[in-house]
């Protein structure tokens, strides 16, 4: 049996996300079915909080007793100056989503890229070692996702950019861990033809933009594993047309935020997070 891993004079366990904006995310809803699923008393909010106040809703957390925070879009590279530690893969990425408050001392993780991995290897392809991996797109979530994926020993990585010195830099910047590579956008016909896992990181097909997609998919091989971090919509129109006309199999960016969120409930209860219960709220929540 599970002990529990955090106290609150009240007992209950206290969980948010701070973010601006925060009234469309989805994690509230998520999280308070896990809590609910778990049986644990205590609830997940959305905290508004703008730039200027990141410094105090650290000390804020640590005065109400909060066992966890997640971090959103502007802070999650904010916070980190104001945490007693930095996991070092947080740090490595230089982005923190999931901060673990122990009797006031406060931990920053990133549960973003490892979240992506088992989301990836739970729903679409069972093991990553020995694949060789295109990512589409050089900003902080390729980056996030690429760290995560070199810890499962795949045979290579090709970053490909419509900004090519940005990919470049990027793989640079791991080239102690293995083969990888950064190109330009205008050269991905030379590389496509051995992928077995093509990722789409970039927002080309986000809502309401659906009918973009980052390539052209009669290029993609046939049958292989095509994944979008994008997940409004649920499956973009790139994972559509993939699946329809070359035969790949699709995974949506909603399993990263499924398991992002996860992890966190793990670290902050001790418990395995109920899964299942949590996904059935965030699909209902995206209509
Ligand atoms: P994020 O944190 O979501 O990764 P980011 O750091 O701004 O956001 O990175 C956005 C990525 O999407 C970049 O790789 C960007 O390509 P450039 O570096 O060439 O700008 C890519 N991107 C955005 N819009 C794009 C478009 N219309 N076509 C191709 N790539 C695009």
């Amino acid at each position: 049996t599970a002990t529990k891993t955090w106290s609150s004079p009240s007992g209950d366990i206290l969980l948010g996300v701070i973010g601006s904006p925060i009234s469309h995310s989805k994690s509230p809803v998520m999280h308070n079915a896990g809590l609910r699923a778990l049986g644990i008393p205590g609830a997940y909010v959305p905290l508004h909080v703008e730039q200027d106040k990141v410094k105090e809703t650290i000390e804020a957390i640590r005065t109400l007793n909060f066992r966890g925070i997640n971090v959103t879009i502007p802070h999650k590279l904010a916070v980190i100056e104001h945490l007693d530690r930095v996991d070092p893969a947080a740090e490595a990425i230089g982005a923190v989503n999931t901060i673990v408050n122990d009797n006031g001392i406060l931990t920053g993780y990133n549960t973003d890229g490892i979240g992506y991995v088992r989301s990836l290897k739970s729903e679409a392809v069972s093991e990553l070692s020995g694949r060789r991996i295109m990512v589409i797109g050089a900003g902080g979530a390729a980056r996030g996702i690429i760290d995560a994926l070199l810890q499962e020993q795949p045979s290579s990585v090709v970053i490909v950019n419509r900004d090519e010195e940005k990919a470049k830099r990027l793989a640079g910047s791991w080239s102690s861990r293995g083969d990888i590579k950064g190109v330009g956008l205008d050269q991905i016909q030379g590389y496509i033809g051995g992928t077995d896992i093509l990722i789409n990181t970039t927002s080309v097909g986000m809502h309401p933009h659906v009918d973009d997609m980052p390539i052209d998919p009669d290029i993609i091989p046939e049958g292989i594993v095509v994944s979008d971090l994008i997940y409004n919509p649920l499956y973009t129109r790139l994972l559509l047309e993939s699946r329809s006309r070359r035969g790949c199999i699709i995974h949506s960016g909603v399993g990263m935020f499924l398991y992002q969120g996860a992890y966190a409930l793990e670290y902050w209860t001790g418990l395995p997070a109920p899964i299942e219960a949590m996904r059935e709220a965030l699909l209902g929540s995206l209509g």
